[in-house]
């Protein structure tokens, strides 16, 4: 880490967080001009009325509300297109979305498509060389975005872009720049209080994950830092809790501001290959996401070690390690045993064989992994040298 390096710290989504904070979305909408609302979300939260303090709060501002709850678990282009039909024909100004990351991206995805024109895919960067490239960069900006979380762990209430899976090609494709920045998140911990266990494990995963992994890069970024270790600190103190309490609302509560937190910074940082394997072992299994970012986040980081012992020793204590006079190996190694210690917590120890996946999936997964994985090995400790080697650190989670 230097001071001599070059870093960035810009814009962000205004967070408005609170407990019972969805009954004043109508205000916070309202303030933003709008008066008619296309509010997407899942079929199976509608149905358990996860919705209806805000679409109450909206309708009692005097904002009409056409509600969308097509929102499938891992979006699909078809069902994005949908939506944004829905839009029109309903003349509506604003897009909330409200759910996980599938609901909040869905609805960052209508915005782009709305504000831009064309298909998602025109947007979606792919691999080309040892670049990422994509045909259009979102230019224009969309209807509003507001997004209202119902789970901690992706940051898609604040992140600037969306991954939406294609049918025809097999691939979810991840599209977004300033453009699509949500314009207010609003974080209402209560929200998240009827997460089923294994749901809270799985997400809160993703955003240690998410923390860790944007540490773990090699990029300076004194603002990031800050933030990270704060979210990694409360993550590791509260994902046990609200696991096992899920009505444990400061829990809930810390775990919901610790994901929008590292939302907002993990992409100045970029990721390392936890996520690298994830979205591709996603695409191959339809797993969900964070399950799969909780089984491989031990074995990455211990096969990253080796590169990065120094900064995994300054992330120990954020961890919640004492490691005051350890040399730096014996604190990087209290810094991974924390971690599959967490990953113990909250069960997350079932490989994925048991999860239905395939010898024949992990080899396939091994194989496109190596061959993109150029672009984050630049800015992460450590490079896959082969794809033997690829397959060989899949195969510990499997
Ligand atoms: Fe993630």
């Amino acid at each position: 880490m230097s001071w001599l390096r070059d870093f960035q710290f810009g814009a962000v989504a205004r967070v408005e967080f609170g407990i019972g904070i969805a009954r004043r979305a109508g205000a916070i909408i309202r303030d933003l001009n709008a008066r008619s609302a296309l509010l997407m979300t899942d079929a199976g939260l509608y149905r358990l009325g996860i919705a209806e303090p805000a679409e109450a709060a909206l309708r009692e501002a005097g904002i009409r509300v056409e509600v969308f709850d097509g929102v499938v678990t891992e979006p699909t282009l078809p069902s994005v297109e949908a939506a944004v039909a829905r839009f029109r024909e309903a003349q509506c100004d604003v897009v909330v979305g409200l759910g996980g990351g599938s609901s909040m991206d869905s609805a960052k995805a209508v915005s782009l498509l709305l504000g831009n024109g064309g298909r998602f895919t025109d947007y979606t960067e792919r691999r080309v060389g040892t670049e990422w490239k994509r045909d259009k960069i979102p230019s224009k900006k969309g209807p509003d975005i507001v997004t209202v979380p119902t789970t901690a762990g992706t940051g898609a209430d604040v992140t600037a872009g969306a991954g939406v899976f294609d049918p025809e090609t097999g691939v979810k494709g991840w599209a977004g720049g300033p453009m699509v920045r949500p314009t207010v998140a609003i974080c209402d911990p209560l929200l998240s209080a009827s997460m089923p266990p294994r749901v809270t494990a799985d997400t809160g995963m993703d955003a240690l994950s998410q923390a860790l992994e944007a540490l773990l890069t090699l990029k300076f970024n004194p603002y990031a830092d800050a933030i990270l270790l704060r979210a990694t600190r409360d993550i590791i103190r509260y994902l046990p809790q609200a696991f096992a309490n899920g009505q444990n609302l400061e829990a809930r509560a810390a775990m919901m501001a610790a994901a929008t937190m590292v939302g907002t910074v993990f992409p100045t940082r970029n990721l390392i290959h936890v996520h690298t394997y994830a979205e591709v072992l996603g695409d191959l299994t339809h797993l969900p996401h964070g399950r799969l970012i909780g089984l491989m986040l031990p074995h990455v980081l211990e096969w990253s070690a080796i590169g990065c012992a120094d900064r995994l020793a300054e992330i120990a204590p954020a961890l919640d390690e004492n490691v005051a006079g350890l040399s730096t190996r014996d604190a990087a190694d209290r810094a991974l045993a924390a971690v599959r210690r967490l990953g113990q917590e909250v069960e997350m120890t079932d490989p994925l064989s048991t999860l239905g996946a395939t010898e024949a999936q992990m080899r396939e997964c091994a194989r496109r992994v190596y061959s993109q994985h150029t672009p984050r090995s630049i800015g992460g400790p450590r490079g896959f040298r082969s794809e033997e080697e690829t397959l060989a650190l899949l195969m510990r989670a499997f």
